[in-house]
């Protein structure tokens, strides 16, 4: 078990964030515990709903089941879970809980930003993704027909449930979109200025199999390393107003072909792998790094078995990445490798790229 916290500078904002490999009515029942008192509406996807609504009994008059997928994550849900929050009379001593992957995590406590104000949110994620980065760090947000996550907040969780026991469920791509982000951690670590030296790409290279089988030992293990690195960022940079931009490694390229294919051909981990293999051969280009690392970095890579992305039409992509949050009338910002496990914040312009 790992006991950890947040820190941020308002005392008020901090939060534990418990690892625990646990029996879900054991996770169920110190849930409770941490509620004790308060009224609450708990936001569950569908498939853990069905996979462990029974382990983690919670009332019917207390849960919205929310659909699984990514274009759940809408007005239309936004309105309907307030609405349900609203008709139960929660009140500000009340709370929102989340208990799903990403979509569940980023729809509820947008709801719980909003929601009288703000109400506390806790978050219980089940996906490998979540686990190690939607879970942690305050961004909620839902999608709009302009793009994803443009209507959002940082919106700080008052606790964070991890069990690692939930991974064993996932199937197979949903697993592995978590270990893109995983190994995105271990490509930004130096960066992340934890100070606890945490080697997480030996650990990658150490303990492939046993990660891939899913070993809950190994998964706690990984996890901790991840949000002990997340943490160590979302300390020093809670708004993503500098050092936090490095978590979008990969992102910037990644996004562009999540959208390019309309969010359906592949997912988020798959397209930032590609995101990473793409700033990788940048960083080359611009002499940041030496072959030997970014051939060091691909055997990583290689080693997750993650799916192969065809190139598409370089005119495009920048067109793309132009409309990326993070960019400007004239620049694309791009975080690029600059030596082992470090990465930097570039501002590009569209002929630097291809
Ligand atoms: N997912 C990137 C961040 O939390 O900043």
């Amino acid at each position: 078990m790992a006991d950890l916290s947040v820190k941020i500078k308002q005392d008020e904002k901090s939060y534990p964030i418990i690892i625990k490999n646990e029996e879900i009515t054991d996770l169920a029942e110190e849930i409770l515990t941490f509620l004790k008192g308060k009224n609450y509406l708990a936001v569950i996807s569908e498939k853990v709903e069905k996979l462990y609504g029974k382990a983690l009994n919670i009332p019917k008059e207390n849960k919205f089941i929310l659909k699984d997928g990514e274009k759940e994550k809408n007005f239309k849900n936004f309105k309907k879970i307030t609405d349900r929050a609203l008709k139960m009379k929660l009140t500000r001593q009340d709370a929102i809980l989340a208990i799903g992957g990403g979509v569940a995590g980023d729809l509820a406590g947008f709801v719980a930003s909003t929601y009288m104000r703000g109400i506390d949110f806790i978050q219980v994620p089940t996906t490998l993704l979540a686990c190690v980065d939607s879970s942690v760090g305050g961004k909620v947000a839902i999608d709009t027909d302009y793009g994803k996550n443009l209507v959002g907040a940082f919106y700080q969780p008052k606790i964070v449930f991890i069990n690692p026991k939930f991974l064993k469920t996932l199937d197979e791509r949903q697993f592995k979109t978590g270990l893109g982000e995983v190994v995105k951690y271990s490509f930004i670590e130096k960066s992340c200025r934890c100070e606890e030296e945490l080697n997480l790409t030996n650990f990658l290279s150490e303990k492939s199999e046993e990660i891939l089988s899913r070993n809950e030992k190994t998964l706690s293990k990984l996890i901790e390393i991840c949000v002990k690195l997340k943490i160590s960022v979302v300390e020093k940079d809670e708004k993503e107003n500098g050092l936090r931009r490095i978590l979008n490694f990969g992102h910037t390229y990644g996004h562009a072909i999540e959208k390019i294919t309309k969010y359906k051909k592949y997912t988020h981990g798959e397209a930032i792998v590609e995101g990473m293999k793409f700033a990788f051969n940048l960083a080359v280009k611009r002499n940041l790094i030496d072959k030997n690392y970014k051939f060091l970095a691909e055997d990583v890579m290689k080693k997750y078995n993650f799916r192969e992305i065809p190139q598409f039409n370089p005119e495009k992509m920048i067109e793309l990445m132009q409309m990326d949050k993070k960019a400007t009338q004239n620049s694309i910002v791009f975080i690029l490798p600059t030596d082992y496990s470090a990465a930097e914040a570039f501002e590009l312009k569209a002929d630097e790229i291809f």
